[in-house]
């Protein structure tokens, strides 16, 4: 099944994940294709980062598999997956803090099959963040939020990814820098590369989203185009714990 009559990027095919014992992710069935915006949603604890970390690799599910770019990626490695095109700006952005922002955005670059970043994806990266060039000297652990939030996508960015993953990109961030940072991901959506974007802020999140998915207790209980579920009554009442 696809959207659009795009060709899918990513699906998870019923995801069981658990710690230790603990059931977390239930049957979880999403795709993402080529080029789309994809919201996830949820409350606190209801499995975003554990699906954005089975998607990467980073914990394998007990159940079920991952494909990515039309190949079963489920039994290989976060490194592999980060070669053939995926790349993430992790909760609380996790920066090298004692690092420059420049050498920051290098380290993205190491990751890809390139090594090295060129000269062409610095320019790339600068363009879109003009800041981070002005920056580029200053150590990253110094930056304010918003500019902190700027060199995760711009290192994300540097290794071409075919899908970014999000999670939660306006956790601590002023009003009005939630609002530049989403006219970023949109644009950054707008140059081709698809996402999923982890959020609690669904509101901002539909907004710019192609489709959506509400997550619960580690089940997904809602779905659909972004523009219906920004009209859903209850999403957050029932779904979101707001
Ligand atoms: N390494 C782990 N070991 C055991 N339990 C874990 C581990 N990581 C997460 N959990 C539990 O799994 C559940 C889902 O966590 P997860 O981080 O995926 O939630 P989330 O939706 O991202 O929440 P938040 O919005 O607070 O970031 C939580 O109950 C959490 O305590
Ligand atoms: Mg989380």
């Amino acid at each position: 099944m696809s959207t659009n009559g795009a060709r899918p990027l990513l699906r998870l095919n019923g995801i069981d994940t658990y710690y230790g014992q603990i059931h977390i992710l239930e049957n979880v069935n999403l795709q993402v294709c080529e080029g789309e915006l994809v919201s996830l949603l949820g409350g606190n604890a209801s499995g975003k980062s554990t699906t954005l970390k089975t998607i990467l690799g980073i914990v394998q599910p007990r159940n079920g598999s991952v494909e990515f770019r039309e190949e079963d990626v489920t039994g290989r490695t976060t490194s592999y997956r980060i070669k053939r095109g995926m790349a993430i700006v992790p909760e609380n952005r996790r920066l090298f803090g004692p690092m420059t922002v420049l050498e920051n955005l290098e380290m993205g670059a190491y990751l890809s099959r390139e090594g090295r970043g060129r000269k062409e994806d610095f320019e790339r990266v600068y363009t879109l963040f003009p800041l981070l060039h002005e920056r580029r000297s200053q150590l990253a652990g110094t930056l304010s939020g918003g500019e902190q939030q700027m060199v995760a996508m711009g290192r994300a960015l540097m290794s071409h990814p075919k899908l970014l993953l999000m999670d939660e990109p306006s956790m601590g961030l002023a009003p009005i820098l939630v609002e530049r940072s989403f006219e970023i991901i949109q644009q950054v959506h707008e140059a081709g590369v698809a996402m999923l974007i982890v959020e609690q802020n669904a509101n901002m999140a539909l907004s710019i989203a192609d489709r959506g998915y509400v997550l619960s207790t580690g089940r997904l209980v809602l779905e659909g185009p972004a523009s219906e579920l920004l009209e859903h009554e209850d999403l957050r009442k029932a779904y979101l714990g707001r």
